[in-house]
């Protein structure tokens, strides 16, 4: 089969791998009709992960089973499916306690385990025109069949919920007031969700002009960082109090106004920017291992924040991966139902052999490539 195999930093090429096959009796093959390439998978590709060279990419898959190990029994081949990026048992306690992002069984070297990603576990991902499923039964979500709301959809397997997720851990409640750093995908998914949730006020932090009039097309208030002082913006139009609660959508590779990487940058704004007692949810990713960073401190993940400030302000944080299946068969009920519109931020569509021209645009964030979808079955 075909599948985007990274060779190096800023490196990636389609080529022929071995079909992914049935290796255990609970697992799946699922023919992709659709992968999305995420913001994570640029970290890898830019080398600032462990990621090992020869590895197939993709965790935001989704697609029809194609065929069943003998003891699934709730999935049959034909079935239209999407898989969380997160792989889980089903069976631990983590699992059973729907904390699927720190699945205890999948992955020797830590809590969570998930497709084509760096320390995640041997999982291939799901570039590629197949992909091996484990425990299929508890993983894949089954969807209405057809092909109806394909690029909605595809955001089930992780923007949306993650963006949810975010929403979620900053404790928001209807009536209050939000604020977004980051309008990537994720940060556009968890401005949806706050809105759907109820929000009074949906404040979104970037400086890419295509990714904040998204923001706006959700309902939200744009903020540019690179024109306007966040922090002083935010607290004026809160009256002077700081806005309820925050999301991070950014992560460890965030950039100041000058393109200059800081880690700490946007956590920072968020304890300022944030009310007493305020929330906040972090989803954007840091790592506790940053081979590619420039001092001592940073390469172990060790960065400065102002933790004073926050703890003299009162303020809550929940940090992590996403729990997908938190959260995916509500979510896909609101797109059937018609009141969320994930797919809005789709802005491109390419044939898999496409890819690495996907990952060059999307990765120099060239205005108009928000979210980026390969097509393996095209
Ligand atoms: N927790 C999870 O389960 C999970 C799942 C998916 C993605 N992620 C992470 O979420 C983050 C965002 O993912 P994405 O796909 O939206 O990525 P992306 O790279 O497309 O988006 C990041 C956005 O942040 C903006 N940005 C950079 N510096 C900023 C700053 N100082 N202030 C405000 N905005 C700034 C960029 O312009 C860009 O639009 C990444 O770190 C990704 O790894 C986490
Ligand atoms: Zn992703
Ligand atoms: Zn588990």
């Amino acid at each position: 089969m075909r599948a985007l195999v990274y060779n190096g930093p800023f490196d990636v090429t389609v080529t022929d791998v071995p079909d992914a096959t049935i290796e255990a009796p609970t697992d799946a093959v699922v023919r992709i009709t659709t992968t999305n390439i995420c913001g994570s998978d640029l970290h890898m590709y830019e080398g600032r992960t462990g990621v090992e060279p020869g590895t197939v990419f993709g965790h935001e898959n989704m697609g029809v089973v194609e065929e069943v190990g003998p003891g699934v029994t709730g999935l049959k081949v034909g079935d239209r499916v999407s898989l969380p990026f997160n792989i889980g048992c089903g069976f631990c306690a983590n699992c059973v306690a729907r904390r699927t992002g720190f699945c205890l069984t999948v992955n020797e070297e830590m809590a969570g385990g998930a497709y084509g990603y760096a320390s995640m576990g041997p999982y291939r991902g799901g570039q590629a025109e197949l992909l091996r499923v484990p425990f299929a039964d508890f993983n894949a979500l089954v969807l209405p069949e057809g092909t109806e709301h394909e690029n909605d959809f595809t955001m089930l397997s992780d923007v949306f919920p993650t963006g949810w997720h975010g929403v979620e851990l900053s404790g928001q409640r209807p009536g209050e007031s939000v604020v977004v750093f980051g309008a990537g995908p994720v940060g556009l998914m968890a401005a949806h969700s706050a809105m759907l949730r109820g929000a009074s006020q949906v404040f979104v932090v970037d400086k890419q002009p295509d990714r904040l009039a998204l923001a706006e097309a959700y309902g939200c208030t744009p903020l540019d960082y690179s024109a306007v002082d966040v922090v002083e913006q935010l607290t004026d139009a809160t009256g002077g109090l700081g806005v309820d609660r925050g999301v991070e959508a950014v992560g460890y590779q965030a950039h100041d106004a000058s393109g200059d990487e800081d880690p700490a940058l946007t956590l920072n704004q968020l304890f300022a920017s944030v009310k007493a007692t305020g929330g906040i949810g972090v989803v954007g990713v840091y790592l506790p291992q940053d081979p590619g960073a420039p001092t001592e401190d940073l390469k172990n993940g060790r960065i400065a924040l102002d933790y004073g400030l926050f703890f003299s302000k009162g303020q809550t944080m929940g940090t992590g991966q996403a729990n997908v299946k938190s959260y995916n068969r509500e979510l896909r009920d609101l797109i059937v139902a018609g009141r969320a519109e994930p797919g809005k931020i789709v802005s491109h569509e390419l044939p898999l052999e496409d890819a690495p021209r996907g990952y060059d645009q999307f990765d120099k964030r060239v205005d108009g490539w928000t979210k980026v979808l390969l097509k393996p079955a095209a």
